[in-house]
Parts: structure tokens; sequence; C-alpha cells
């Protein structure tokens, strides 16, 4: 069975403070397969890389994400929080989208919803992918079903998530038709091993995260899950090669 492929999670968060170039940049020299990020809007409709509503836990600022602007957010110093941080700046999509750019990585991308801008993100995310023409490359992945079928409608050639925190009514393996790959979380499949197998025969292959402890680097593997979102991506490649 073909080993899963290795999604930096925030990038190599484990070792550089998330969602910053440099955990993205140690992610590429890691050789990740793929990796992850979390998008917000700015209070000016921009796309910025975060992944709490609010601040306070992976910057030195304050406040709600959606309530600033680009430049109040840019102030910010989003690095130096980590036990291995060092002051770095915010992270904005179009960077992360200029850095994958002709290089063999897929980029995953998950859109948050600050309720104020109902399907916002994905518009400005499928602007953004039009300006950078890289939909090959691109996996657009969301929590809410209403999200990825709007940006479905959007950009049709794109491949897209469904991520799931429950199985609920997608227990028996199959997804609305805008869903490509199902995305559940490694506790699900710690409770249902067999969910791997009936989403693919229902034509799904599975992206699960977050994979960081050994059993359940094995336990994805055993499964043939397709790809795995980790926080520490060169050590869950050593587990998923050893032996
Ligand atoms: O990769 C999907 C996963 O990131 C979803 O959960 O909270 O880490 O965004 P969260
Ligand atoms: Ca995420």
């Amino acid at each position: 069975m073909e080993l899963p492929s290795v999604v930096a999670h925030r990038g190599a968060s484990t070792d550089r403070p998330e969602h910053t170039i440099g955990a993205y940049e140690l992610a590429l020299s890691e050789s990740a397969d793929g990796l992850e990020c979390d998008v917000r809007l700015s209070r000016d409709g921009q796309l910025v890389c975060v992944h709490d509503r609010t601040l306070s836990r992976t910057s030195n600022g304050r406040g709600t994400v959606s309530t600033l602007s680009l430049e109040q957010l840019k102030q910010f110093d989003y690095g130096s929080w980590h036990r291995h941080g060092q002051a770095a700046g915010l992270l904005v999509l179009d960077e992360l989208l200029d850095l994958v750019k002709g290089k063999n990585v897929q980029l995953f991308v998950e859109t948050k919803h600050p309720v104020r801008y109902r399907n916002e993100v994905e518009r400005k995310l499928a602007e953004a992918l039009k300006r950078h023409a890289l939909d090959a490359q691109i996996v657009m992945m969301s929590f809410s079903p209403t999200a990825v079928r709007v940006f479905r409608e959007l950009v049709p050639d794109v491949r897209t998530v469904l991520l799931l925190d429950r199985l609920g009514r997608y227990r028996a393996g199959a997804l609305p038709e805008f869903a490509d790959y199902t995305g559940p979380g490694v506790h699900l499949l710690r409770r249902d091993p067999g969910y791997v197998d009936r989403a693919r025969r229902a034509g799904h292959e599975t992206y699960v995260w977050t994979v960081d402890r050994p059993e359940d680097v094995a336990l994805c593997r055993d499964l043939g899950v397709r790809f795995l979102a980790t926080n520490a991506p060169a050590n869950t490649r050593r587990l998923l090669t050893a032996n």
C-alpha cells in the first residue's frame, strides 16, 4: 500500500511558530509533500494566515482578527511566543502562494468563518487562486459544507476536503458531490477505523488531522489514508518509513 502524503499542519509547527514563513520553509526543507494553513479575513478584506479568531495565543497583539485592518495586524509579532520562536511578521496568503509556486508541493487551505463575512472568505480565496494560477497545487478545506459548496461553484477545478469533527450523517462513507476528499480527525478513526474503507468504496480518499503520535501514524499508514496532517513532518516521515 502507498504511504500517506505528509502535510505540514500550520507549517512545521512543533519546531517553529505556526503560520509563519519560517514554519513553512522548515516544512519544505524537511520534504513535506503538502502544507496546511488556515485563512481569515482582515477588516479590510485581506486573507491572512491565522488559526484563532483572536490574536492572543499566537502573537503579542490583542483583539479579533476580523475587526483589525491588515496594517494593524502587521504591527504585531507572531513568532516570539513560541518556545523555538523569534520575532516574525504576519503571514498573508499571497506570500504562501508565492512560496509554493513552481515547487512540487500541495497547499491545503482551510477557510475559517468570521460570522460577519459570510462566504466572503471563499470568494476572496477564489480570486487569489485566479491571480496566482495555482489551481492544480491547491486543495480547499472547510468544516462547513456550505463553504465547500460555494467554493466549488466558484472554482470547479480545485479539489476540496470536507473536514469532519464527527462522522454523523457521513458515517456510511458518501459525501455531497462538491467534496472530493473526506477529512476526519484522527480521534474518529481510533473509534471507527473501518470508516476509511467505507469512504474509499464511496469514492473518497481520506485526509486525516492531526497525526503526531506514533500509534496514530501507524494507524493511518495501516488504513491506507491518502493525506496525513502533522505538526512534525520530519518525525512523522521517519515513523511512516520505519519498518
Ligand atoms: O487540517 C485540518 C485541521 O487543521 C482542522 O482543525 O482546528 O487545526 O484548524 P484546526
Ligand atoms: Ca486548520
